[in-house]
């Protein structure tokens, strides 16, 4: 072999420093299979004994071997034994436990001993809050006993645990309590048999001092589930949405997906340490307390609207997920994708459809975008990793269900349905691939996905140029599509693009009709009906494609789309179009003095009628008030060979809202003074919480003074945590008396709800307060700040490194100080450590000089010693070229 042309990378050679990389290509079944695995628990929080029994065959289409390797992850075998003899011929390879095994099939045992307490990466079995809980997924269980620790290896699982009873008196796991007693000692213990084979990710055991919100569900079937929300005692009064929230899941998912439940027993447990926001093993999920505890007083609609997303998206993981599982990890998005649409079009049917979708999208562009224009680009269904926590992100879950939308949108809910169903069918109880998926959805729904799988092999985010002309009565539109270069991906090809479009006319006001049509070539023309003279192109209503439209429209064209579409979307589109296009002008410095007030003009008169427009409901119009994101902003400038200029961006942005402010300051202090008028019951009160907050954060801008006390009274008066948090925040932003009085008055009253305190750092963190680094120094020496405990740690750093003015300050603090949280985190909890690299990883689409101290706070971490895993891939792929 030339061995110019088959040379070795980097890649191929595992280091310490360099962790070996993972590629989808060199999948292989694994040897055994695992029909049966039986565990002992012997609970302690500093010592708990954990006896594994597995029962092994060899695989048929696996390799022969006369060894099996079973993963292991800092643990040593206290005792090994095969067929019921102890052995001492097993070895270590790394962290896996290698044991010689010749026949077809055997019986292994093996005991471990591991320390709940000292485990601060909160994967595996850990302590938190005195009560014992596991995370397994991805590969925590490997922590907890040797096994082969991948998802294509399931197995039913029979568990006993044991333990002190005055400290663990409610004893859960996956599945159905077979039997439970006392035994010696104070001690008692429990049996669990789950009967659904699943992988080692999706099991779960929970040990503490817990009471139970219960209410039983009938599925369709007439069969009665009984549903548990386990928490502390002095929580129990906050988890009725919850509860609810769970029933509603589950006869949605009859009623939409035609998916029953299946078990007798479904137990959602809230943990206050936790990596993530809740996890789905089977019958016993663990959530994070942020996305279970809620009531009016402590939490706002917002969270209230968490919750409800949250617990349907792990319940609905039964079926996407639980029954049908992963091959491998590479087809995360196979189970995330398809749940993250599944709980959107959940959200969607309880919600309001309109919003929700504004709000998914707002998502999107807010955290998927940045990451596929940038350094850890990568597609929803990716080629390789070193550490498969950091590919749990937006582009696997957030792109990955818009893919999936695209096909619904393609064929319909009805055939899609089909497609589903065949899904689900041909692949219960398996460990399948996106192709598996893509397959079903072809034959069940009737529709040729071949392009369209490359949306499954391709990152970044398509551009759709549109450029149109007048035939007659037909208008000629032209579309251009392409997809950027990504890492290790220079050249693409055209992909399928459905795109929902209408042609309005201006000066008739007549709307046209909608069509889906569907760009599939480079470029392509599309002709079109005329509704009338002045044509105006509505596209992407509905954001049927997850892709940026670039095109020129005269802001008199998107002032009309933004008071006259007939789809709520393209309103909230073109106000989106509208803005970017004057604040990235703006902040490019390409307007002279009149363009700027020509552009500021367009969207006040926008604004206007979005604030009065009587038709429009409250919700939909907190919406269209928003403008768009620093975060969006710096993308849009960044654009070419520009970069985003973060100082320039804020500049512009405050600008733009000022002139707002002082334009509209009587209609919108009419609006703050209607809204205070409603009732938290009224079936307005959302809608009317969402605008009173953000007409006060308009006022400030022009008149700072008469915004502190009306945010004073409306903190003061407050009856609900929407607008007493609401209210805070427009406090945050200004240097007033008001605003120490009320975040004292704040802390005091809610210091000892976790939940709040974290609120109230984040409010801190991420106001637009001169001094907002130094108050961020103080927080992290707060009494109440630990980098322990990861929601504490987001409530702080995350909201300080989304806040661009702090984030991006000048001087470089900023980024220091995330470049030091990581340091100081990453021996502790490296998952949580190694999600704010992104955050420094955008240097290359920043302007030079921030960049450079950007770059500089990565070399920083880089040089560090004994990086994680977790936190090496992050850092080297964002200094990566
Ligand atoms: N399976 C994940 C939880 C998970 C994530 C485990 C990463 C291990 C690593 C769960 O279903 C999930 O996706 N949770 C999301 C919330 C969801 C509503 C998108 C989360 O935790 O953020
Ligand atoms: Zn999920």
């Amino acid at each position: 072999m030339d061995i110019a042309h088959d040379p070795i990378t980097a890649d191929d050679i595992p280091s310490p420093a360099q962790p070996p990389l993972i590629k989808r290509e060199d999948y292989t079944p694994y040897a055994w299979r695992v029909p049966e695995t039986a565990l002992d628990f012997a609970l302690g929080l500093d010592q708990t004994q954990v006896t594994a029994t597995l029962k092994l065959e060899r695989n048929p289409a696996g390799e022969a071997s006369d060894e099996i390797r079973l993963n292991g992850d800092g643990l040593t075998a206290d005792r090994v034994a095969v067929d019921g003899a102890n052995i001492t011929d097993w070895r270590m390879d790394g962290p896996d436990l290698v044991i010689p095994l010749s026949g077809k099939a055997h019986t292994v045992e093996i005991a471990t001993t591991i320390n709940p307490r000292t485990n601060t990466a909160l994967m595996g079995l850990y302590a938190s809050n005195g009560m014992l809980c596991t995370q397994c997924e991805a590969e925590g269980f490997r922590r907890i006993t040797f096994f082969p620790d991948r998802p294509d290896v399931l197995s039913t699982y029979r568990v006993r645990m044991s333990g002190p009873k005055d400290q663990f008196p409610i004893l859960l796991c996956n599945g159905n309590n077979t039997e439970s007693g006392e035994g010696e000692d104070g001690t008692h213990w429990a049996e669990w048999h789950d009967p659904w084979p699943k992988p080692s990710y999706l099991f779960a055991l929970v040990a503490g001092d817990l009471v139970a919100n219960s209410a039983s569900f009938t599925t369709a079937s007439g069969r009665e589930v009984e549903c548990n929300i386990w928490v502390r005692a002095e929580d129990l009064q906050r988890t009725g949405h919850a509860l609810e929230s769970l029933h509603r899941s589950m006869k949605w998912d009859e009623e939409v997906f035609g998916r029953e439940y299946d078990l007798d027993l479904y137990n959602v447990v809230a943990v206050s340490d936790f990596n993530m926001g809740a996890m789905e093993n089977k019958g016993l999920n663990v959530f994070n307390t942020k996305y279970v505890l809620a009531d009016p007083d402590t939490a706002t609609d917002a969270d209230f609207d968490a919750i409800e997303g949250v617990i349907g998206h792990e319940y609905f993981h039964n079926w996407s997920g639980n029954r049908i599982t992963c091959r491998d990890w590479f087809q995360l998005s196979l189970k995330e994708g398809f749940t993250v649409l599944r709980d959107q079009l959940f959200s969607q049917d309880m919600r309001g459809e309109a919003v929700k979708r504004i709000e998914d999208v707002r998502i999107l562009r807010a955290a998927q975008f940045p990451e596929d224009a940038g350094p850890l680009a990568h597609p929803i269904r990716p080629d390789s990793y070193r550490e498969i926590s950091n590919f749990y992100t937006a582009t696997v879950y957030n792109k990955g269900a818009e893919v999936i939308r695209m096909m619904r949108s393609m064929t319909g809910a009805e055939r899609f349905r089909a497609g589903t169903d065949l899904y689900f069918d041909r692949h219960d109880g398996e460990a399948a691939t996106c192709e598996d998926f893509v397959q079903a959805i072809e034959a069940g729904a009737d529709l040729d996905l071949e392009q369209f799988r490359l949306w499954y092999q391709q990152a970044g985010t398509p551009k759709v140029s549109v450029s149109q002309q007048v035939d007659g009565d037909i208008l000629r539109l032209t579309l251009t599509q392409t997809v950027p270069a990504t890492p290790g991906q220079p050249d693409k090809q055209p992909m399928p693009i459905p795109l929902r479009v209408a042609v309005h006319s201006r000066t008739t006001d007549s709307l046209g009709a909608e069509q889906l049509i569907v760009l599939d070539q480079a470029t392509q023309v599309f002709e079109l009906p005329l509704a009338g003279p002045d044509p105006v192109v509505s596209i992407n209503r509905g954001y049927t494609a997850p892709v940026i439209v670039e095109r020129s429209l005269d802001n008199a064209d998107l002032v009309f789309l933004a008071a006259h579409d007939d789809d709520p979307f393209a309103r909230y589109e073109a106000m989106q179009e509208l803005a970017v296009g004057h604040l990235v002008a703006a902040a490019s410095a390409e307007l002279d003095g009149a363009a700027l007030a020509e552009g500021q003009s367009a969207l006040v008169d926008a604004m206007r009628s979005v604030v009065t427009d009587v038709a429009l409901d409250d919700s939909m119009r907190g919406e269209l008030m928003l403008l768009p994101s620093e975060t969006y902003l710096f993308e849009a400038m960044a654009s070419g060979d520009r970069k985003a200029d973060p100082g320039a961006i804020n500049t512009a942005r405050e600008a733009l809202r000022t002139a707002i402010g002082q334009a509209l300051a009587t209609e919108l202090n009419a609006l703050h003074v209607r809204a205070q008028k409603v009732d938290f019951d009224d079936p307005d009160g959302r809608g009317a919480r969402k605008i009173k907050t953000q007409a006060l954060a308009y006022i400030a801008m022009s008149d700072r003074a008469k915004a502190a006390a009306m945010a004073a009274h409306q903190f003061d008066h407050a009856d609900n945590m929407t607008d007493r948090q609401g209210a805070l925040m427009v406090l945050c932003g200004l240097d007033c008396p008001e605003r120490g009085e009320r975040l004292t008055a704040f802390y005091d009253r809610y210091k000892t709800n976790d939940l709040v305190v974290d609120k109230w750092f984040t409010l801190q963190a991420l106001s637009s307060h001169p001094d907002v680094i130094a108050q961020a120094k103080q927080l992290a020496e707060h009494p109440d700040f630990t980098i322990s405990n990861p929601n504490r740690v987001r409530s702080l750093y995350m909201a300080f490194a989304g806040n661009p003015s702090a984030f991006h300050a000048e001087s470089g603090e900023g980024y220091r100080m995330i470049a030091d949280v990581i340091l100081a985190l990453d021996p502790i909890n490296p998952q949580t450590a190694a999600r704010f690299v992104s955050a420094l990883g955008r240097w290359r689409r920043i302007e030079p000089k921030r960049a450079a101290l950007m770059k500089a706070e990565l070399e920083r971490i880089s040089n560090a010693k004994n990086l994680s895993r977790d936190t090496f891939e992050q850092v080297s792929r964002s200094l990566e070229g």
